[in-house]
């Protein structure tokens, strides 16, 4: 037995007076039961979302839910038939007054060994006319220490604490919410941001933690800062901007030779055009035998005898424009003296100038204009250990300067990298890791999915179905959860989610809730900033939580936009230099 169960086990355990109960069972479904108030003046008293025990098969048992509807029935009664009307005149109106509790655990106060256990589902159903009672006072303060101390100690991420008892812990099972992708979700300014950097806050303080935020505003750089120490929480890089031309200071460049075959088409083949087969054939086979050459050059045996073209070799674009100009202008000797154009003559034309145009445009710098250091055959080792390493385990990867219609392919390039580079490496010494994919809706769109974005989709939505395998997970983030990806949403186990207004988004939540709980989704609108229900394995009971702040916060702050504009002039000079960034596409 654990220090942690004897704790429990010292522990007072819920204590109801079977004489005053709340109400008694009348109907019971497989998720919820009707019941009827005894008193009409307690029941007023209570409040929707109040948790509710009630009395199971055997008298150490307890099923535990959620108030979720009160209803007043009027009943006539006693009868009277006057014989002059064909109907009975009632002669009374009784008023009941119904509720119902959706259950969501089971409560023993002895359990085997164990006193005072609570685990979660109903593990039998009430009967009918079982007595029930609210949870509240010195009972709740018990109960969710009871849920705190059910979670192991060394898995417990520690979340903040409960709304119904502030003096109460919330945690959650770090396993659990990582395991199988976990999404959170609420609408802006709900604190998803400082959610994130509460959750890598906790796991920094974990040994090995594996985590790779990708940011799209630049939010999490204040985590990437050393502290007063000198230590920082999080390493920090970002994704090259047009006007970044080394790796120096943290810039990450993604050549372009990370791409496989399909990524590079997605961006570069116009499939509408009648030579795009011809196109993406010689293509293909020039990439191959540049990576060959590569192999060839580095004396890579053993990659030479089994590597694709998909497989994340440098070439040299150079080369492969000169190939493909030569197939495009070859003549070869005709059936008279005279010679006449090539198989391929004029017809890559149209995707020679594509691909010269993307390698010139200074938005795509990142992928065609990296510095050659990028091209040497060792340094995707450093970018998997950059990345993948645990030495300093969370990695924040700013994308804010990524231009939007590329960031799709770029994040969804990133991400199979890191995903390959897990599903290669040999089971027995992989260290799990996640995902961490901040405003999910604009790279893993739900709808109008063209045909670069597809490629992104398919990265993620293959995490997404086999990461839990081989140790890799997401942690989706997002405003917008009607927005992102049904497949990906649905392959989450466990949602942390904060307030959310729309109606769709809503219903998105709904649809992924286990049934009995789809009443809590009413409730979301009306949450607080910062507050949160997580719903999933990772979590005893769906309740309400208060989360704490983390302690380096995110740049996320909202503006006193009222305030400000009481007290901060605007600077002319900032502004110049904004249009001046603009022009240049980067802010340094
Ligand atoms: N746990 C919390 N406790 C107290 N205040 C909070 C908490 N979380 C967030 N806030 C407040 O709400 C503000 C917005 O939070 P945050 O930036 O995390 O929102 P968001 O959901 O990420 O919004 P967006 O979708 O626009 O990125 C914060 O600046 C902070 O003032
Ligand atoms: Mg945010």
């Amino acid at each position: 037995m654990t220090s942690q169960q004897t704790a429990t086990d010292q522990s007072a355990g819920l204590i109801f007076d079977p004489a005053s109960p709340l109400g008694t069972a009348f109907r019971i479904d497989t998720s919820s039961v009707w019941a009827e108030a005894t008193d009409p003046e307690k029941i007023t008293r209570v409040s929707i979302g109040t948790l509710i025990a009630m009395e199971g098969q055997l008298p150490s048992e307890y099923l535990v839910g959620m108030l979720d509807r009160v209803t007043r029935d009027s009943e006539l009664a006693d009868m009277f038939e006057d014989g002059e009307t064909e109907e009975p005149v009632p002669l009374t109106r009784v008023d009941r007054d119904l509720f119902r509790v959706v259950l969501l655990g089971t409560y023993r106060t002895v359990d085997g060994q164990r006193k005072n256990t609570f685990k979660r589902g109903a593990d039998s159903y009430p009967r009918i006319d079982a007595k029930c009672w609210s949870i509240v006072g010195s009972n709740l303060q018990t109960l969710m220490s009871l849920l705190s101390s059910e979670v192991d100690e060394e898995k417990r991420l520690y979340l903040g604490s409960f709304v119904a008892d502030a003096s109460a812990k919330a945690v959650a099972d770090g396993d659990r919410l990582f395991q199988r992708h976990a999404a959170l979700v609420g609408s802006t300014g709900s604190g998803k941001s400082w959610a994130v950097a509460l959750i890598l806050e906790r796991a920094a303080a974990l040994q090995y933690p594996n985590l790779v935020v990708l940011d799209m505003h630049g939010e999490y750089s204040p985590l990437a800062q050393p502290s007063e120490s000198g230590k920082s929480l999080a390493r920090g890089w970002r994704v090259a901007g047009p006007s970044d031309l080394s790796e120096n200071g943290g810039v990450l460049f993604l050549p372009y030779w990370m791409l496989n075959q399909e990524e590079l088409l997605a961006l570069l083949l116009d499939r509408s055009e009648d030579n795009a087969p011809n196109q993406a054939a010689r293509f293909t086979e020039h990439i191959r035998s540049l990576k060959r050459k590569t192999l060839e050059l580095a004396e890579k045996a053993q990659a030479l005898d089994n590597f694709t073209v998909d497989s994340p070799i440098p070439f040299s674009l150079s080369e492969l424009v000169d190939l493909l100009e030569f197939d495009d202008t070859e003549m070869v000797p005709g059936s008279t003296a005279r010679p006449v154009g090539g198989p391929f003559k004029g017809k890559l034309t149209r995707f020679i100038s594509r691909l010269k145009t993307k390698m010139k445009d200074r938005r795509y710098s990142f992928m065609f204009q990296a510095p050659d250091t990028t091209s040497h055959y060792e340094w995707l080792h450093g970018l998997a250990k950059d990345m993948l390493g645990t030495t300093r385990g969370i990695k924040v990867v700013d994308f804010s300067e990524v231009p939007s219609d590329a960031l799709p392919v770029v994040v969804g390039v990133f991400a199979r990298v890191l995903y390959d580079i897990q599903f290669w490496s040999a089971p027995e010494q992989r260290t799990p890791f996640t995902v961490v994919c901040d405003e999910a809706h604009l790279y893993l769109p739900s709808d109008n999915v063209t045909a670069r974005d597809q490629r992104a989709l398919d990265s993620f939505e293959r995490i997404a179905k086999e990461g839990r395998k081989y140790g890799v997970s997401l942690l989706i983030v997002s405003q917008r959860p009607s927005d992102v990806s049904k497949t990906v949403l649905s392959q989450c186990n466990n949602f942390i989610v904060l307030r959310l207004t729309n109606d769709q988004d809503r219903r998105v939540i709904e649809r992924v809730m286990p049934d009995n709980l789809t009443g809590l989704t009413a409730s979301l609108p009306l949450l607080d900033v910062g507050e949160a229900i997580v719903i999933g394995d990772s979590i005893v009971l769906p309740t309400r939580i208060r989360l704490d702040p983390p302690m380096i916060k995110p740049d996320s702050a909202t503006r006193k936009f009222w305030s400000e504009w009481n007290s901060r002039p605007s600077e002319p000079e900032t502004l110049s230099s904004a249009v001046e960034s603009m022009r240049r596409q980067s802010r340094v």
